[in-house]
């Protein structure tokens, strides 16, 4: 390293503060500081500016129905088509020769399609569901990987008004039946597999395993050929070939259907606090208007941008901003179907480079992989048409935020480091990029109009500096409106906790801890579990004197395996099922580049040894239920779980073990002897 570069370093090892740099603000579409007194004095109606971003068929009456909260209603009265608002409109102004999507294929091959052509595809592929016998308001299942086809499957739901539900590739057989099941859904768009690391893998197989375990009649299967004679496979009597039918339907023009604004555009299953995912509802009307906002104020985009999010449509954040909220804009949205380390490390720099990506988004579990791989692959690559980077999925450490702010953005490009889940459907916590100052590691304050607050367990605000949990007392568009067909867990689930019905005052719950600054500033902490009240507040979150609030993690039991949510239920389900586990308890341990692994403690049956067989059967079974993102790391055979005297395992101790960490006190424990026992064996492995 020259002497210029460790002076650098060690300047911005002190930085605490950027500020957004100049070249920056000067293009930025929101730069004017008033915008949050602004939005909280003409709140819920500063809300209208996301909804004049889309075209409406019938206007809407009242921004914001809360008569029935918090089944909140947003947009009432209003008529809009998604698919219309991503792609018609963009036609008919002109723009239907710019790139909508710009996919990259893992072995090199690309595909642009022009806002012309998916629009084509998409009418041709709505036809054929429709001719398919897919009806309005039916779930319609896609089990797909990051093909162009999934887009186009989605906005083609979005065309006639089924809502889908798209279940991430990686998940296992076992999950695709859960989520068909749930959602009683008759149909599936499926591929024949993908490409990873160069290899052509099976998922078509994996998709007829769980057709065989959907409890219904699926009447119609569509499968896309990615892998052509890499993979030779039959199809049955109710499955069809997309090429073979989207071909047949070529010509077919088919109308947008108005959909009323609180009519559901999609399901989204996500891991909860007990076994079953839960089936997250968004809208069509307050969804796509949070998308499309949050994506304009937030990510900075313009029509004419390329933009590029890494992540997997599979997940929420490639719904609302690989999607949705990038081509309502008229964005071009860069797709990438591989890993960042096929065939070379810097993957990723390349696609920036040939694709002149001008604002790119990411999780932090890829910058630490990049900042252990060296700097010497972005180095290779020409980044300058950068302009703005974006995190999300968990916390950002101060340092992974440097190495992506220097390396990466060559420090001319603001980093928002972005809370949000699932359920919010868009950003909640960042800063506006052209607005305010970074803080790395905080993820800034609530969102002009998006209320947070940082309280104890009674419900009281805490002072900044303090850790405390993320509650938001006030409702926003992009919310969930419930929990598919189960209202009763939606309320459970995220109204319980802090809110007072009698007096008709809900405030939502996300379980995350966080502390908040007196600038305001939120910083995430980590995660919060069952006995945060004994441990509390070793976790949490925290808000600081500029109000900005540093998320801690989530308070319920919920592991972010590499920005992926996974509950610690749904896992210690699949262990106890394998034959010779008596019991099972999952945490979550730190890990360098995953940010947390999964870490199982096993108590055998009598009878069965806690040997490396078993070990590999606990780990296939985790894998055959879920799919390898919840593989363990670690597998560790107990004769006994730490248990509180009322018989509640201590999983804070067994996170400290995973984790290396100070134990902490132990002396509520019925059983304090097995912590030492397990310690030791766990460094012995
Ligand atoms: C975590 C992903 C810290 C958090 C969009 C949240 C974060 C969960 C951040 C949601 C962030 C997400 N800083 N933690 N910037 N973003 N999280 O539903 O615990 O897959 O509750 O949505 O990820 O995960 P989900």
């Amino acid at each position: 390293m020259s002497q210029e570069d460790a002076d650098l370093e060690a300047r911005l090892e002190e930085q605490e503060t950027f500020e957004p740099p100049e070249s920056f603000v000067e293009q930025a579409n929101v730069t004017d500081p008033g915008i949050y007194e602004e939005f909280e004095e003409n709140w819920p109606d500063c809300w209208e500016r996301a909804a004049d971003l889309l075209s409406w068929d019938e206007a809407y009456d009242t921004v914001l129905e809360d008569g029935d909260a918090p089944f909140y209603e947003w947009f009432t009265g209003g008529e809009l088509n998604a698919s219309y608002n991503c792609l018609d409109r963009h036609v008919e102004e002109g723009r239907g020769d710019e790139a909508a999507i710009e996919w990259e294929g893992e072995l090199g091959e690309t595909r642009t399609y022009t806002y012309s052509e998916l629009l084509d595809e998409v009418e041709s592929f709505a036809a054929t569901l429709r001719d398919l016998g897919v009806e309005e308001d039916d779930v319609v299942t896609l089990y797909m990987p990051m093909v162009p086809e999934l887009p186009v499957a989605m906005l083609a739901c979005a065309r006639i008004g089924a809502p889908h539900s798209v279940v991430f590739a990686g998940f296992s057989a076992d999950a695709l039946a859960t989520r068909m099941n749930s959602a009683e859904s008759e149909y599936l768009v499926t591929c024949d597999g993908y490409y990873r690391r160069g290899d052509a893998l099976d998922h078509i197989a994996k998709a007829n395993e769980g057709l065989a375990d959907v409890e219904h009649e699926v009447s119609d299967v569509v499968v896309v050929d990615r892998l052509g004679d890499d993979l030779e496979h039959d199809l049955a009597d109710n499955q069809h070939d997309y090429d073979d039918l989207v071909d047949e339907h070529a010509d077919a023009s088919v109308d947008p259907v108005s959909r009323d604004a609180e009519d559901m555009l999609f399901l989204m299953y996500t891991s909860g606090t007990t076994g079953q995912p839960k089936g997250v509802k968004h809208t069509t009307g307050g969804y796509l208007a949070y998308t499309a906002w949050t994506a304009r104020a937030v990510l900075d985009l313009e029509a004419d941008d390329t933009y590029w999010c890494s992540a997997d449509i599979g997940w929420i954040t490639g719904h609302s901003y690989i999607v949705y909220g990038p081509l309502a804009l008229g964005t071009t949205s860069v797709m990438y179907e591989g890993t960042p380390d096929y065939p070379n490390k810097d993957r990723f720099w390349e696609i920036v480079e040939k694709n002149e990506v001008d604002v790119f988004y990411t999780a932090p579990t890829a910058i630490r992989a990049f900042m252990k791989w060296g700097e010497e692959y972005p180095e290779k690559r020409d980044l300058s048409s950068l302009r703005l980077l974006g995190t999300v999925g968990e916390p950002i450490n101060p340092r992974a935020w440097k190495w992506y702010y220097k390396h990466i953005g060559n420090e001319e490009c603001p980093i928002v480091d972005t809370w949000w889940q699932t359920e919010t459907g868009g950003h909640m916590i960042t800063t506006l990029p052209g607005v305010n100052d970074m803080k790395p590691g905080s993820a800034g304050p609530g969102l002009p109009g998006v209320d947070i607050q940082v309280v104890d367990a009674q419900g009281e605000e805490v002072e900044a500096g303090e850790a405390g949990y993320l509650t938001v007392p006030k409702p926003w568009p992009g919310m969930l409106r419930t929990l598919y067909q189960n209202d009763e867990r939606f309320i459970d689930e995220y109204w319980q906790e802090y809110s007072d019905p009698d007096a008709d005052e809900w405030v939502y719950f996300p379980e995350d801890g966080a502390k908040i600054d007196e600038d305001g500033y939120i910083t995430v902490l980590g995660r919060v579990d069952d006995v945060i009240n004994v441990s509390f507040p070793e976790d949490g979150a925290k808000i600081d004197e500029d109000g900005y609030i540093t998320v801690l993690g989530r308070v319920d039991d919920v592991i972010n395996v590499s920005g992926h949510r996974l509950g610690t239920m749904e896992v210690e389900s699949a262990i106890v099922g394998v034959e010779g586990v008596a019991e099972a308890a999952v945490v979550g341990g730190d890990h360098d580049v995953k940010g947390e692994a999964v870490y199982a403690y096993v108590i055998t049956e009598d009878g069965y040894d806690g040997d490396s067989d078993l070990e590999s059967e606990i780990i296939d079974g985790v894998v055959d239920a879920i799919g390898p993102i919840a593989k363990p790391e670690e597998v560790i055979f107990t004769p006994e779980l730490p248990k509180t005297r009322s018989g509640k395992i201590m999983r804070r101790l067994l996170e400290n073990i995973a984790s290396g960490n100070e134990l902490g006190d132990t002396s509520t424990l019925r059983n304090p002897e097995i912590v030492d026992e397990i310690a030791q064996q766990v460094e012995a492995d």
